[in-house]
């Protein structure tokens, strides 16, 4: 197990990452938990925790004074990761359904464990898309349609091809994360020194936070045999090929 305290760029919040093998089932301090109901912890005292410290402002409203190109970049994250995060659940709906018919309890526990992080993430991303009054991808139907062929048709392949379907998909997710925190630099640290709205830091560190989840599906996917999957390089590149292509097209539309 590792420990490592992860603060937040131009921020006052911070995260305490608590992760392992076994991370699904430990307790964690994300920056993602600011946009669900607050646990009620016995023999707690309301204000005594960080996540009471974040005003309400800044999981409910969005910058005003944002130019038409700054607007657009957030739009277009807030867009396309939901539209991803659609994405990965209907993937792993499909690899459980196939894993549940060929009856491998172990992999389809694995799935379904992943698939646990990706209904939250998919949550959050729902709570960014109204705070942010941004228009979702017109394509949810084909992208779940899609989605969960790509996950039945590599489960029922072999556990190592759908292995291999979440290294790819997580890979370029991943990276597609990381790109995105690069673009949102100019609007976390400002030209002219000013505070950016506090709603954008919390933005920039629950897109850290998912990444790390996804890197983590990856590690996983790789342990379990991804590598090993027939035709492991030609599938990786078709997949990786397909979820770039679904990006691009889920940032305009
Ligand atoms: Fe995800
Ligand atoms: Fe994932």
């Amino acid at each position: 197990m590792s420990i490592l305290f992860r603060p937040i760029a131009s921020s006052s919040f911070s995260t305490l990452r608590i992760s392992s093998s076994s991370s699904a089932s430990l307790i964690r301090n994300l920056s993602s938990h600011a946009y669900l109901p607050k646990p009620t912890k016995p023999g707690s005292v309301s204000g005594d925790s960080k996540e009471d410290d974040i005003p309400i402002e800044v999981t409910t409203t969005t910058p005003q004074n944002l130019t038409k190109e700054q607007k657009d970049l957030i739009d277009s994250i807030i867009r396309v990761d939901q539209a991803g995060e659609l994405g990965a659940n209907w993937i792993y709906r499909g690899q459980k359904w196939a894993m549940d018919l060929k009856g491998d309890k172990k992999t389809s526990k694995q799935v379904e464990d992943m698939w646990e992080n990706e209904r939250h993430h998919l949550t959050i991303l729902s709570h960014l898309q109204n705070q942010h009054r941004t228009r979702p991808t017109l394509l949810y139907p084909l992208w779940q349609a899609m989605a969960f062929g790509l996950g039945a048709s590599t489960g029922l392949m072999s556990k190592e091809a759908a292995m291999a379907c979440t290294e790819a998909v997580e890979t370029v997710i991943g990276e597609h994360y990381d790109d995105q925190l690069k673009a949102l630099q100019p609007l976390l640290n400002p030209s002219d020194s000013s505070t950016p709205h506090p709603s954008l830091p919390l933005m920039a560190n629950i897109l850290k936070e998912f990444r790390d989840d996804e890197l983590e599906h990856l590690d996983t996917a790789v342990e379990e045999g991804a590598q090993k999957a027939p035709g492991h390089s030609l599938l990786s590149a078709i997949i990786g090929v397909g979820c770039k292509a679904a990006i691009k097209v889920c940032e305009k539309v």
